[in-house]
């Protein structure tokens, strides 16, 4: 009889020990009413989740939480997902985070997770601003990891940023699965996904439409993987823009395989400032992509260079090598189909163009290759221009 007892009470114990404990923010306070701020809740969440040694999670049931600046600190004891059934919202004047530039971020966390869940930026205020030239805060971004290591996102919707939606900076090992943006096709600066400085990024099935880049990638990435990518509208998915900084770390080995481009301004695209750096840009491939319709379906631009201003010489230091075009077909908005303008200063090498067919309406389509030396095999249309 004593024997059982113990036993009984022994399992029991370490069950309870092993089982995660979940925080629900509307137990701490929040309330899904769109209009009450929830921000203290999620932070009593978090403060509790990080502290607790075993694996929470924190549980956003549905509703509407009306959120502010706030900013989710490591480094936490243990591994701490986020579920979310609701819609985290960004206060409606834009005014509240515009100046900040910050609207939800993660700083030095490990092994934190999000699944599911919508964040509504809630920009269209400061967008209409912007159109209107008048003196307007820059912007939030919705969602931004820093300085954080073994993060996955996980079927997260990210709607009407201010500006960028989802930042990716100065992280390792970072997964972001069937993540969703949309904003409008004219919105300014709302990137879809934005790496820099980071290592060891996975974006896999993602649905991107918004108004500048589906997805940009800026100094200091490597190792970044994009697979299964929808693009459109959108300024397509692009490295840079690099090199407007005299030191700059590179980019080197990144990835698409598996995109589609739909009504995008560009398909896949690097972009350079035309100014001394030491940046470089090595190790690329694309592969495997359907481009609609886009302006510039295939770009390298060293020449950029807005409103002509603080580009001395007009030549990039940026050295691009070894960047692979394979199966890409679809058709272009304009007659350039193919656009190699690389630096005079370090001219571009290795590109290989290898299986590329891109049309031109019923005329035909031409390519265009200042300072750029590679090959071509296989079926290329337009023919190349690459010098050997
Ligand atoms: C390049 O990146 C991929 C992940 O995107 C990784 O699997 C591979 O090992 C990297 N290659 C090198 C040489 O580091």
């Amino acid at each position: 009889m004593s024997t059982m007892v113990l036993m009984i009470n022994l399992t029991s114990s370490s069950v309870a020990f092993a089982a995660p404990t979940t925080f629900n923010v509307v137990d701490l306070g929040a309330k899904g009413d769109g209009r009450t701020d929830s921000t203290r809740a999620f932070l009593r969440a978090w403060e509790s989740g990080c502290a607790s040694p075993s694996s929470t999670t924190i549980y956003v049931p549905q509703g509407r939480y009306l959120l502010n600046e706030v900013l989710f600190t490591g480094e936490c004891k243990g591994r701490v997902t986020f579920k979310i059934d609701g819609t985290l919202v960004a206060p409606s004047d834009y005014r509240i985070l515009g100046t900040s530039g910050k609207w939800i971020t993660f700083n030095k966390v490990q092994g934190v997770s999000i699944s599911g869940g919508i964040l509504d930026g809630q920009g269209a205020g400061l967008w209409a601003c912007k159109a209107t030239g008048k003196n307007c805060p820059f912007g939030a971004r919705s969602l931004e990891f820093t300085y954080s290591s073994e993060i996955t996102i996980t079927g997260l919707t990210s709607m009407n940023s201010q500006i960028f939606h989802i930042v990716i900076h100065d992280c390792k090992n970072v997964k972001l699965q069937q993540v969703q943006v949309t904003a409008s096709g004219n919105s300014p600066n709302t990137d879809g996904i934005h790496v820099q400085g980071s290592t060891d990024v996975t974006i896999t099935q993602a649905n991107i439409k918004t108004g500048d880049d589906c997805i940009s990638i800026g100094p200091g990435t490597t190792n970044l993987w994009m697979e299964n990518i929808n693009c459109g509208p959108g300024h397509g998915i692009s490295i840079g823009s690099l090199g407007k900084a005299a030191n700059e770390q590179g980019v080197q080995n990144v990835t698409v395989k598996t995109a589609t481009f739909s009504g995008s301004q560009n398909g896949v695209r690097i972009k350079t400032w035309a100014r001394p750096s030491t940046g470089y840009v090595k190790g690329v491939l694309f592969e495997d992509i359907i481009i609609n319709n886009a302006r510039n379906p295939i770009i390298i631009d060293q020449d950029y260079c807005p409103h002509n201003e603080g580009c001395p010489g007009q030549v990039s230091g940026v050295k691009i090598s070894d960047v692979v075009y394979r199966n890409i077909r679809g058709s272009s908005g304009s007659q350039v189909a193919m656009k190699f303008d690389c630096s005079p200063k370090t001219p571009c090498s290795g590109i290989v163009l290898n299986n590329v067919d891109l049309t031109y309406g019923s005329k035909s389509a031409s390519s265009s290759c200042i300072n750029a030396d590679g090959s071509a095999f296989g079926l290329v249309h337009p023919s190349s221009c690459l010098a050997a």
